[in-house]
């Protein structure tokens, strides 16, 4: 028997959503997804207000995703100009640096909407315009909020690169979407260590050769010293300081793209998924109003970095849209201490906390003592994202640090959904460990089997969604078939997620992680075929292959077999250097936590790798392999065995 955290009472008094709403709501929004969505769109201020509300068809022939199709208007209109009559001096975003000791900032509204007019004059003075791409590699400060912001009131699409990526991921980025302009950072700063931002730009454009980028804006924000190449490389301050205060937001249409987003997937290179202005802002606040219990006075903060998706929807706009008070914070949970979380909770009096499950493991780990030291009374929700969260984490998140007190809200979604779509609604439905429970408004779910035969009832298997909902991506940038291949191709007529999750008796969805190859590493996604591209890269290399194994911490961790170029000497030194190879090739984040030397590689008669076999090798389960008589050469899986690491 699972246990049952049912709604505290006190939450379900006063939540936005109740089950008696969900339940009279979420029917309509499956039967007359028009009415309802084209309600749902009054909560956004529009120029022209959409009379089209939705476009869809999943089917090849008439392939098509559209939401509010004939609508117009500005995200940061949105965001900013629309709150500054009611919630000017409100404050928008809290700063929390790296260093406990350094003072936080504030800045309301007011000042938010100053700041992302002057750079959006500034972009302007620069050449960028409506529909020109700009990379944004940052740390987590206030600038990249506001750079985002700024791209959006004019018009220009962003791109944001996580700050952990190396300088070939960022050539990549800059290459595959034609950027014109870079705005970084001489240095960022996580948990006392600094990351030369601007030295890894330098890196990449050097490494992309003749690109598209004509500027790079370069934030002064350690004080680091960079190299400052003329006339490319431009001071953020020096740009902006001077502009003036407003800045005319540009009229958007619905399906003018807002942002692009590199995410890995089993295959090739990330792809960037890319959002649209229209359904993608009204699903993002809309979700953040839902699942979040938004209120006027709530200090709302989400743990991630805005070079996620989770950043983009949940630190920025979401938040933003819902005239909320948003905390970034710029280091890291261990730093200076495993207490830092909560010492931040208390220090901003934040009501509702958003975080990942490996960073709860991790804190786990030390003890209730760094939690117990702080208060956190002033927080009402709890939430989690990212990858499976397991029953213990779960429960030590509510006991300990929510004081039995706080639902939890697991929620559910990727990088290609724009928002959340499978997650409890806080003061609706009582919650189950490890479960994200029920579907969110307009959201259809659904498991398959393997050659997509619908299953009923309690099931397990693949997940797919049946219909659109106005957040979904609307295609891989610059590659509509690669877009449609991969998630509409395997199951005709639906999204596939490349999830696997199973429904109990209550119709609550249980997320079982990827079932393609892509590992969720602490919550970030690699695909296999990255690193394996990254390993043979080396000129030692000739083979390798990578599968996800389970890890304590991270939930899952990079597990590599490499053969090496005949003639070619396994040792330590090699292994350390291949490890650092694939940290430069991708970034820190990719990092295999084992290598193993690998002879030869498990392959069937016809040449193709069995991953099955690899991925029960790396789970050190060696009674599970299966079958192994379709393999040219059963012998290579003795070998494997006997030289396995770690384990
Ligand atoms: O496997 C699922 C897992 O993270 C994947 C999406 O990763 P990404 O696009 O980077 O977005 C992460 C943040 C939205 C999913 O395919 N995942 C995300 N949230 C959960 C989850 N797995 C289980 N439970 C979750 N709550």
């Amino acid at each position: 028997m699972t246990d049952l955290y049912p709604v505290p009472e006190a939450f379900a008094a006063q939540a936005n959503v109740t089950w008696a709403d969900y339940e009279r709501d979420y029917a309509e929004s499956i039967r007359d997804p028009e009415a309802f969505w084209g309600r749902v769109a009054q909560r956004l201020d529009w120029m022209k207000p959409p009379t089209r509300i939705r476009d869809v068809s999943f089917d090849r022939q008439n392939f098509q995703i559209r939401w509010f199709a004939d609508g117009e208007l500005n995200v940061s209109v949105n965001c900013l100009d629309r709150h500054l009559a009611t919630r000017g001096d409100k404050t928008a975003l809290i700063f929390e640096p790296d260093s406990p000791d350094e003072p936080p900032q504030r800045i309301s509204y007011r000042e938010l909407h100053a700041r992302v007019c002057r750079l959006g004059n500034a972009l302007r003075n620069l050449g960028v315009g409506k529909g020109d791409r700009v990379t944004i590699y940052l740390p987590m400060i206030v600038e990249a909020a506001v750079a985002m912001l700024a791209c959006a009131r004019i018009g220009a699409i962003h791109t944001v690169v996580f700050g952990g990526f190396s300088s070939n991921s960022i050539a990549d980025r800059v290459r595959d979407s034609g950027a014109k302009l870079i705005i970084t950072a001489d240095e960022g700063l996580r948990g006392g260590k600094k990351v030369p931002l601007k030295a890894n730009v330098d890196g990449a454009l050097k490494l992309a050769g003749t690109t598209s980028v004509e500027t790079v804006l370069v934030v002064r924000h350690t004080g680091g010293a960079v190299d400052m190449q003329m006339p490319r490389d431009r001071w953020y301050d020096a740009v902006v300081d001077g502009q003036p205060d407003s800045c005319e937001p540009e009229r958007m249409n619905a399906e003018d793209p807002l942002f692009i987003l590199y995410t890995s997937g089993s295959t090739g290179k990330p792809k960037g998924v890319l959002h649209t202005t229209g359904g993608y802002l009204l699903f993002a606040s809309y979700t953040h109003w839902a699942v979040f219990d938004i209120k006027e006075d709530d200090v709302y903060w989400c743990t991630a970095d805005v070079g996620w998706v989770t950043g983009h929807s949940y630190i920025v706009y979401g938040p933003l849209a819902n005239g909320s008070t948003s905390l970034m914070f710029e280091g890291v949970p261990s730093h200076p201490d495993a207490s830092r979380f909560w010492q931040v909770v208390d220090r901003h009096q934040v009501t509702i906390f958003y975080t990942a499950p490996t960073a709860i493991r991790a804190l786990m780990r030390e003890g209730e003592e760094p939690v117990k030291r702080t208060s956190r009374t002033s927080l009402r929700l709890l939430g989690s994202v990212g990858e499976p969260i397991n029953p213990e984490a779960w429960r030590w998140y509510h006991d300990v640090v929510g004081d039995g007190r706080c639902p939890i809200v697991d929620t559910w979604w990727q990088t290609e959904n724009g928002g959340i779509l499978i997650s409890p609604l806080p003061g609706a439905w009582a919650t189950k460990p490890g479960s994200a429970t029920l579907p969110f408004f307009g959201v259809q779910p659904a498991i398959v089997d393997a050659a997509g035969n619908l299953l009923e009832g309690e099931c397990e298997g693949n997940l797919v969604i049946m219909d659109s909902w106005p957040g979904q991506m609307r295609t891989v940038y610059g590659d509509d078939q690669r877009f449609f291949d991969t998630y509409f191709a395997a199951y005709p007529g639906m999204y596939f997620t490349g999830d696997g999750a199973r429904r109990d008796a209550d119709g609550y969805y249980w997320i079982t992680g990827r079932v393609d190859d892509v590992i969720n590493v602490s919550g970030h996604r690699i695909g296999t075929a990255e690193v394996e591209s990254a390993l043979v890269l080396h000129p030692k290399v000739a083979e390798a292959a990578v599968v996800g194994f389970p890890h304590d911490l991270k939930g899952q961790g990079i597990y590599a077999y490499v053969t090496l170029v005949a003639g070619e000497v396994e040792s330590d030194e090699l292994l350390k250097e291949l490890v650092a190879h694939v940290r430069k090739e991708i970034g820190p984040i990719a990092s295999p936590d084992f290598l193993q030397w690998a002879p030869a590689l498990p392959k069937t008669r016809s040449g193709k790798i069995m991953r099955r076999i690899l991925r029960k090798i790396a789970e050190n389960a060696p009674d599970q392999l299966g079958d192994t008589s379709t393999l040219a050469d059963p012998s290579v899986v003795d070998a494997l065995l006997g030289n396995r690491r770690g384990a």
